[in-house]
């Protein structure tokens, strides 16, 4: 999986991706990062300028449909087949676990990463195939979005987690929170780890945590179970 994303701050994405379990999969040829910097696509004379001032008046600057094409294009041509591309916005669908799945199975992703007031709406309308937002609440870039969903959907690239940290009984792999997770001191500060997953009992130990998945389900996401009863209505 190659990642193509379009950003003015390359220096931002290269720096958190090339960290921790993403950096790993990155070094091991897993997936692989292709930051291209849109400034480097602006108009000849703006002097890496790719912002200007909206049509109709307002406040702040719009980015401009030409260098964001340019970009794009350049992107392309090192490709043979059609590809997909995020445009990474609050306006978008709410992106979850289904659509980090999903994606994770094409061969190469394109972002788009917003920035200032917005993208002229013709290149939006010319290139994106897919707006996907990361919540009800705004940003002040695509930057950060775009790394949430990278890191979601490089975790199910095959090869990217190892056995013991692809546990598939991870929050939400079955519309369910995951249990509680304990470790040594067995009591800590007094506060003891429940007697049952001492007692090496496997059937009573998983019948424990599926029970105590749906507790914590019912009592912090109760949304989820409803969803999950429309699904198989
Ligand atoms: N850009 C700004 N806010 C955003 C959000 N919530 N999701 C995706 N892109 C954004």
């Amino acid at each position: 999986m190659t990642y193509h994303v379009m950003t003015l701050f390359p220096e931002m994405m290269d720096a958190c991706l090339n960290e921790s379990i993403i950096g790993r999969a990155v070094k091991a040829g897993h997936i692989s990062l292709d930051l291209v910097n849109i400034r480097e696509f602006a108009d000849p004379g703006r002097k890496g300028r790719i912002d200007d001032y909206p049509f109709g008046g307002g406040a702040g600057m719009v980015m401009q449909a030409g260098p964001i094409d340019r970009a794009y294009e350049s992107i392309r041509r090192g490709l043979d087949h059609d590809v997909r591309v995020i445009y990474v916005t609050p306006q978008g669908r709410v992106f979850d676990q289904a659509m980090a799945k999903e994606l994770a199975s094409e061969e190469d992703l394109v972002f788009l990463c917003g920035h200032y007031e917005g993208v002229d709406e013709r290149i939006l309308e010319k290139i994106v195939t897919d707006n996907v937002s990361i919540g009800d609440y705004v940003l002040t870039g695509g930057e950060l979005p775009a790394m949430v969903m990278i890191d979601a959907i490089s975790r199910n690239v095959p090869g990217v987690l190892t056995n013991a940290e692809s546990g598939t009984e991870e929050s939400f792999s079955d519309g369910l929170l995951e249990y509680p997770q304990y470790t040594r001191p067995a009591d800590y500060q007094g506060m003891k780890v429940p007697e049952i997953l001492l007692s090496g009992d496997h059937a009573k130990v998983a019948a424990w945590r599926r029970e105590q998945s749906l507790m914590r389900t019912r009592q912090r996401r109760p949304d989820l179970l409803d969803k999950q009863k429309k699904a198989c209505k």
